[in-house]
């Protein structure tokens, strides 16, 4: 074994996995480990997964197969896989039986235990699945190691009660359990004194924050605390649940100057049958009455969503109605998805799934139509200026620097020296539906 071993993460999925995978390589560092520059030179290689639609899962079969070459070239190094997919049994037999490059098998309940099973693998060599089937307390508080010194994640409740009918996140992140308020207010501050500016508050839902704890805590009345550390210049939340979103909650977030104007509100689907059968908890117009209370109240708010196309059932007129909730709505932004049947969840069993072909047509017509939309929002941007934290060269074009305004939009703009992790103010020169261009006004 080499002076100093080395790891490499390869995350897949949303951002309570890129947060775990801070947490998996914190932990790392504290026994040894250095995080390795490239993938072929790492002594550890971690895969954290993601169930949510099949072709992450498909991902994570292609790459596993091809460490077998890293694997065959050098039989020390460790292959582990953790994450959302290694909570499902039949994905756990796949990879023990089919992949025997894999040396460990971790779930999303026991990343704190990582560290040992680490040691315990350099220690005897073999194989080892360590998988709980349930959540026992929260994963305690653990070092992390983040990519950005100005920006950060925070978790603030892990797992969702919500059991929408197409998805797994309940079946493998468990029930929701928050953290204590003062632990999380706790972090947000260390987090102030080492220079971070920008903090993400990070759950399945959000705003069920504090049900389950004593007191008349709720997101809210966190948010109202989280405003109140010195230091943080922007505070974002994400995932929250439009079911769950009330006045109170947005008179906060207008009388708070820290928390960002941008509003990600999934909708899923705009035809109420659709919505019923997601078990959404909403209907079309009760969105509507969200949106129309979040315009009266903070006029410039963005509003971005998520669409899934191809539920089961979904007639045309259903889509139809997605199509004219885009209109009605004028959403900002939208992810869309096609719909992804997942084992063990209702939807998997209801009649009617969609053919593939209607599927990719409608995915298509929603595309078009939302990025048309967002071209007209953007072009009503042009002459404005606006506040950009800067994250540093754009991973599309290295000639220009890139940043997100208050409004969560990509902005590119030329580089200039010592700007990186300021927040600055840029004119909007030119627009495209996923960015604006502009010029820096001042630092
Ligand atoms: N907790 C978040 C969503 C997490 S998953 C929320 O409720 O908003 C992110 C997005 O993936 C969802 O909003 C949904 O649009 C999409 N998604 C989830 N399950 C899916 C499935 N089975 N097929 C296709 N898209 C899915
Ligand atoms: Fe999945 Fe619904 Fe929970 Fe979001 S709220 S994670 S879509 S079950
Ligand atoms: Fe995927 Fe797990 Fe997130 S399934 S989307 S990584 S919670």
């Amino acid at each position: 074994m080499k002076e100093t071993k080395t790891y490499f993460i390869i995350t897949y999925g949303c951002q309570m996995n890129v947060h775990d995978s801070e947490l998996l390589g914190g932990m790392l560092e504290e026994i040894g480990y250095h995080q390795a520059e490239e993938m072929e030179e790492a002594d550890l290689i971690i895969l954290n997964t993601c169930v949510i639609r099949e072709n992450a899962e498909l991902k994570v079969y292609g790459k596993i197969g091809s460490l077998k070459r890293l694997k065959d070239k050098d039989p020390a190094l460790i292959i582990a896989v953790g994450g959302c997919m290694m909570q499902s049994n039949e994905a756990v037999e796949e990879l023990y039986k089919k992949y025997p490059q894999v040396d460990l098998i971790f779930g999303t309940h026991n990343i704190h235990h990582l560290p040992d099973l680490i040691s315990t693998i350099e220690k005897e060599r073999g194989r080892i699945v360590e998988v709980w089937d349930k959540e026992e307390g929260l994963i305690p508080d653990l070092p992390s190691s983040r990519e950005d010194d100005k920006k950060a994640w925070v978790s603030i409740i892990q797992g969702c009660n919500n059991f929408c009918t197409y998805c797994i996140v309940p079946y493998v992140r468990g029930r929701e359990r928050s953290r204590p308020l003062k632990d999380i207010v706790k972090e947000v501050t260390q987090l102030a004194e080492d220079g971070v500016i920008e903090i993400t508050l990070l759950g399945q839902n959000v705003n069920s924050y504090g049900k389950d704890l004593a007191g008349n805590i709720d997101f809210a009345s966190l948010l109202e605390e989280i405003d109140k550390v010195t230091g943080i210049e922007r505070i974002r939340y994400m995932t929250s649940h439009p079911r769950d979103f009330n006045a109170e909650l947005i008179e906060v977030i207008n009388s708070s100057d820290k928390v960002c104007e941008h509003f990600h509100l999934p909708i899923q689907s705009g035809s109420n049958q659709i919505l019923k059968k997601m078990n959404r908890g909403y209907t079309r117009e009760e969105y509507l009455d969200l949106v129309k209370m979040i315009r009266q109240t903070i006029p410039e708010a963005s509003i971005t969503t998520d669409f899934i196309v191809g539920f089961p059932g979904e007639s045309e007129e259903d889509f139809q109605d997605t199509l004219n909730m885009v209109e009605e709505v004028r959403f900002d932004s939208a992810f869309t998805f096609i719909y992804s049947s997942r084992t063990g969840t209702p939807a998997a069993k209801m009649e009617v799934q969609i053919a593939e072909e209607i599927k990719k047509e409608r995915l298509a017509r929603l595309m078009e139509l939302q990025n048309e939309i967002s071209l007209e929002i953007n072009r009503d941007l042009l002459n404005q200026e606006v506040e950009v934290l800067v994250e540093g060269e754009s991973k599309n074009n290295s000639e220009v620097f890139c940043g997100r305004d208050r409004k969560n939009k990509l902005v590119l703009f030329p580089k200039r020296k010592d700007i990186i992790g300021k927040i600055i103010r840029v004119r909007i020169t030119d627009v495209k539906s996923f960015n604006l261009y502009g010029e820096i006004i001042s630092v």
